[in-house]
């Protein structure tokens, strides 16, 4: 695969979980890489390594993007690396939180959409001056955004505000030749679904699903990289589950 040769792209949250699947599917499609983290220095400097180690190239950048300038520090710090064009972005740093809606605080609320929809509402807008024509921007949504799981409503709602984005993001940079699309996961086993290594969490997980296995995060980086690639071209302004057929 060279479908992303000479291709520059950030993926925020590529320290673990689908944002390290991610970093690597695109690193191997020949993409340089910038692999954003937090709190996971070391576990972004594995995902460089990897990257190197297979011929590519990617450098780490962090950022905190809960933090109202986490938005813009990223984009500056991007834009000091890649210059004056970006062809991808990633935005798929997120946070969850399995709560009652009785149990969910006024903090909790803040915290989820200050991660999952403001910081990629701002990174978006702080990296417009690099993106060009044939960019394509990818956001993560989630099947919570249109099904009822767990105990998830705050996040949900963070999901559904994603693919509300999708759509006004996608007409406005349409005439600039800039895609933008989500992606929206089921359950993937990650750090954020660990139930799903749970034999109760498998179980509960593979009642959701038509295809019967549970999901790992290459499965939704490969469509992301499909996303990110020339072969989604014709592809903007929509959310493309990508969950196994979960409740459908
Ligand atoms: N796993 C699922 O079942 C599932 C389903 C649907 C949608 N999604 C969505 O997919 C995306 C990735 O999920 P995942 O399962 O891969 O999660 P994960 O394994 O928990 O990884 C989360 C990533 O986000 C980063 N992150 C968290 N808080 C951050 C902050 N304040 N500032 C900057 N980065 C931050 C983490 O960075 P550090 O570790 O470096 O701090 C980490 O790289 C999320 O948007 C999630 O909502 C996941």
């Amino acid at each position: 695969m060279s479908k992303l040769n000479g291709k520059t792209a950030l993926v925020t949250g590529a320290s673990r979980g689908i944002g390290r699947a991610s970093a690597l599917a695109l690193a191997q499609a020949g993409a340089y890489v910038l692999v954003h983290y937090n709190s996971g220095a070391a576990a972004a400097d594995e995902v460089v390594e990897a990257i190197r180690a297979a011929g590519g190239r990617a450098d780490k950048v962090q950022a905190d993007m809960s933090a109202a300038d986490g938005p813009a520090i990223l984009a500056a710090r991007a834009r000091e690396i890649v210059g004056e064009r970006l062809d991808v972005v990633v935005a798929n740093a997120g946070i969850a939180k399995e709560l009652s809606i009785q149990d969910t605080t006024v903090a909790d609320f803040d915290e989820l959409f200050a991660v999952n929809v403001r910081a990629p509402y701002f990174l978006v807008q702080q990296l417009l001056p690099v993106l060009v024509a044939g960019s394509s921007v990818v956001l993560l949504s989630s099947l919570a955004a249109h099904a009822s799981v767990g105990q998830l409503s705050a996040y949900a709602a963070t999901k559904g505000a994603i693919d509300t984005l999708v759509l006004h993001f996608a007409a406005a940079l349409g005439e600039r030749g800039i895609r933008v699309n989500a992606v929206a996961p089921g359950v993937v086993a990650t750090d954020m679904s660990a139930f799903a290594r749970t034999d109760e969490g498998r179980d509960f997980t593979l009642g959701l699903q038509a295809l019967k296995r549970v999901a790992n995060a290459q499965d939704i980086a490969d469509a992301v990289a499909f996303l990110a690639s020339d072969d989604a071209r014709w592809i903007t302004g929509d959310t493309l589950r990508v969950d196994g057929g979960s409740k459908l």
